[in-house]
């Protein structure tokens, strides 16, 4: 049966990079179906312990939950901001997380993250690996792009040989995975 994997670039931006290279990753999976997220359709109240009393968990919160629960596996691009995740990515994270603290269960998962700068977003990629490594029992395959202008375009995508290779080794083995 043909797998099923949701994807996002974790930033807000309608230009975002890491939605690019989400959705390049996503489309040379093989025999993989994947919706790829928009975070501005799960835009949200900043999280605070006072709205959910009051409140509760919105509407948005459980539908990104299940569309997580429909999926065989996750593919995530992290974009960094002052070395974490983007404010737009921990809210909706942290809101999810309060449905159940396991956000993405066991699920096999491709993180990956890339920046203008040279350290490709090195920094929000290994917080999320760690993050989420402790909670899910399978492996988590990883892989980051620096200096996206430099290193893809539209028409090659990945331009590198040597990053192309690992980028390569790595999708081979979540599509192996899921
Ligand atoms: C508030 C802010 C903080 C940033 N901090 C970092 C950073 O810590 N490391 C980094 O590599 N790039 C940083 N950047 C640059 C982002 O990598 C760049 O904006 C990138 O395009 C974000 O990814 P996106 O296009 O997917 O949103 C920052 C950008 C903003 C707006």
């Amino acid at each position: 049966m043909t797998k099923k994997i949701i994807s996002l670039g974790a930033s807000n931006s309608t230009k975002s990079i890491n939605k690019i290279l989400a959705h390049y990753a996503s489309d040379k999976l093989e025999n993989v179906a994947f919706s790829l997220l928009d975070l501005n359709d799960f835009e949200m109240p900043i999280y605070s312990a006072d709205r959910e009393n009051e409140s509760g968990i919105p509407e948005l919160a459980h539908k990104f939950k299940a569309l997580i629960e429909n999926s065989d596996g996750i593919l995530i691009s992290f974009a960094e901001h002052n070395g974490a995740y983007s404010a737009a990515f921990k809210n909706i994270y942290d809101w999810v997380s309060r449905i159940e603290s396991d956000v993405w269960g066991n699920r096999p998962m491709f993180l990956m993250a890339t920046s203008p700068g040279g350290y490709g977003g090195k920094s929000v990629l290994a917080m999320a690996i760690a993050r989420y490594e402790r909670a899910s029992g399978k492996p988590i395959l990883s892989f980051s792009l620096p200096s996206f202008y430099e290193n893809f375009s539209n028409e090659v995508g990945i331009k590198d040989t040597e990053l192309l290779n690992e980028f390569q080794t790595q999708l081979k083995r979540f599509e192996e995975a899921l």
